[in-house]
C-alpha cells in the first residue's frame, strides 16, 4: 500500500482512458469480445507464470479465492477440511459457505499446521487439507503434502499472506491441488482488494473459472448455452483493479529485498536475549519476511514485554486466533438451520461438529506467549503494532530493535539464562 505511485496511476488512466473496465473488453453499447486480451488476463498469466504454473483466475478478493479454489476442487456437503485454528477467518468461512465441515487442527512453533494433529485429525470423511502460510512463511508442505498423498486428499495452500515466499524454491501456492491469494490492502502487493487463484491442472483451472463466472469456460469462449458445467457466481476482476496490481507485482522484486533486509537486522540485534526464540521456518530462504515473531518463556513475561511495547500478544491480537471467532465457535450461520453442520450429509464424530474456547490446547499456550513484530505489513488484526514498515530503513530499524531489546531484556535477564540463544528461526 505504501508502493502505490505514479506507475499505478498512469496504468489505472490507461483503462479509463480506453474505456474498457470490464475483463471481456466490453464497452459502452457494445457486446462481450471474448478476443479482448486486457489487464486482468495480462496479470493472471503474469501470477501463473510468477508461480511456474500453467493457469490463474484473478477474482474479486482472497475468500473468494478460497472459495474458488475449493469448489472448482469439488469440495462440498459431506467433506471435512482440516485448517489450522491460527488463520484469518476467510479460511474457515470458505469451507463453510462451499458446505463442507471445518475440523480445526493446531499449530506448531512454525505458527502454520502441524502434520503431527493433521494426521490425528484425518477421519473417513477428510477430503483436503488447507494448509494457510502464515505472516509470509509456508508450511510444513512437505510433510503435509505426503500426509495427504498417503491418504489421497487434496491439498490447498491459502497463501493470502504470502505472495511472493517460496518452499524450497518452489512459490507458495503452486505446490498443492489449488493455491489462493489475496491482494487486499494489509498484502505484500495491493489492487485494494483482489485475489488469484493458482493451480497446474486443466480442470480444476475450468470450473475455478466456471464458478468465478457464472458457469462460463476460460474467456467466455465457445457457445455456452447447454454447455455450463454446473452454476457459477460472479466474482469478477476488473479492468481498473488489474491496472494497479500491474505494477505492483514488477514491484515485487525490490519489496522482498527491502523486507528482508530489514528483518535480517532486526532479528540479528534482538537475538542472543535470554529465553527469547524465534518461530520455526521451515524454510527459511522462503521466507518473505513480513513480519518477525518471537517465543518468551512465558505468557506472563510475553504479556509484561507486550504491554511496554504498546502492542499485544499473539493470542489477544483479534482476528486471527479460532478462539475468537464467536461465529464460528458458536456456528452462527446465515439461516437458524445451521447449515452445513446439521444440515450436509456429515454424520461423522457421532453428530454435530463442535469448537470451543481452548480446543487446541497446543496452539493456545504458543500464541499465548508470542508476539509478532511488523516489519513491513502492518496489519492490527495480527497484532503487529510494535515494529517497521515498507517506509523504515535500517535506520528505524536499530532504533525499534534497540528498543525491543532493552524492554525485552529488562524482563527476560537473569530468568532463563540456559535458554539464552537457542533461536529456532535462522
Ligand atoms: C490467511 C488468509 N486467508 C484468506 C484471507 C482473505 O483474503 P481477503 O481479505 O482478500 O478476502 C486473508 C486476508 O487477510 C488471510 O490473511
Amino acid at each position: 500500500m505504501e508502493l502505490i505511485g505514479e506507475e499505478e496511476i498512469q496504468e489505472v488512466l490507461e483503462v479509463l482512458r480506453g474505456g474498457y473496465l470490464f475483463r471481456y473488453g466490453i464497452s459502452l453499447g457494445a457486446d462481450v469480445d471474448p478476443r479482448f486480451k486486457g489487464k486482468v488476463y495480462e496479470v493472471e498469466r503474469a501470477v501463473a507464470d510468477y508461480c511456474g504454473v500453467r493457469y490463474a483466475v484473478a477474482v474479486n478478493s482472497g475468500t473468494s479465492a478460497l472459495l474458488t479454489a475449493l469448489c472448482g476442487l469439488g469440495v462440498g456437503p459431506g467433506d471435512e477440511v482440516i485448517v489450522p485454528g491460527y488463520t484469518f477467518i476467510a479460511s474457515i468461512s470458505s469451507i463453510i459457505y462451499a458446505r463442507a465441515i471445518p475440523v480445526l487442527a493446531e499449530v506448531d512453533r512454525t505458527f502454520n499446521l502441524d502434520p503431527a494433529d493433521v494426521r490425528a485429525k484425518i477421519t473417513p470423511r477428510t477430503r483436503a487439507i488447507l494448509a494457510v502460510h502464515m505472516m509470509g512463511n509456508p508450511a510444513r508442505l512437505a510433510e503435509l503434502k505426503a500426509i495427504a498423498d498417503e491418504h489421497g486428499l487434496l491439498l490447498i495452500e491459502d497463501a493470502a499472506q504470502a505472495f511472493g515466499a517460496s518452499y524450497k524454491g518452489r512459490p507458495v501456492g503452486s505446490i498443492g491441488h489449488a493455491g489462493a491469494f489475496s491482494f487486499n490492502v494489509y498484502k505484500t502487493i495491493t489492487s485494494g482488494d483482489g485475489g488469484m487463484v493458482v493451480t497446474d491442472d486443466e480442470n480444476v483451472y475450468r470450473r475455478c473459472f466456471a464458478f468465478h463466472d457464472q458457469g462460463h469456460s476460460p474467456l467466455r469462449t465457445g457457445v455456452e448455452i447447454g454447455r455450463r458445467p454446473f452454476v457459477g457466481l460472479d466474482f469478477r476482476f476488473t479492468e481498473l483493479q488489474a491496472a494497479v496490481l500491474l505494477p505492483q507485482l514488477r514491484k515485487l522484486p525490490r519489496i522482498l529485498s527491502h523486507l528482508r533486509a530489514n528483518k535480517a537486522r532486526f532479528k540479528e540485534r534482538i537475538a542472543g536475549l535470554p529465553g527469547l526464540e524465534f518461530r520455526e521456518l521451515p524454510d527459511p530462504d522462503g521466507d518473505l519476511a513480513t513480519m518477525l515473531t518471537v517465543i518468551l518463556p512465558t505468557e506472563e513475561l510475553a504479556r509484561r514485554i507486550a504491554g511496554e511495547l504498546g502492542t499485544k500478544v499473539v493470542a489477544d491480537a483479534g482476528w486471527h486466533v479460532y478462539s475468537n471467532m464467536e461465529q464460528i465457535l458458536e456456528q452462527r450461520t446465515i439461516t437458524p438451520e445451521q447449515c452445513p453442520f446439521t444440515c450436509s450429509p456429515y454424520t461423522g464424530r457421532g453428530g454435530q461438529m463442535r469448537y470451543w474456547k481452548g480446543m487446541l490446547p497446543q496452539t493456545d499456550a504458543l500464541l499465548a506467549r508470542s508476539i509478532n513484530i511488523g516489519i513491513g505489513v502492518s496489519d492490527p488484526g495480527l497484532g503487529s503494532a510494535f515494529g517497521v514498515t515498507m517506509r523504515d530503513g535500517l535506520e528505524e530499524v536499530e532504533e525499534r530493535a534497540a528498543r525491543f531489546r532493552e524492554v525485552a531484556g529488562r524482563h527476560l535477564t537473569g530468568r532463563h539464562p540456559a535458554a539464552a540463544g537457542r533461536g529456532a528461526e535462522r
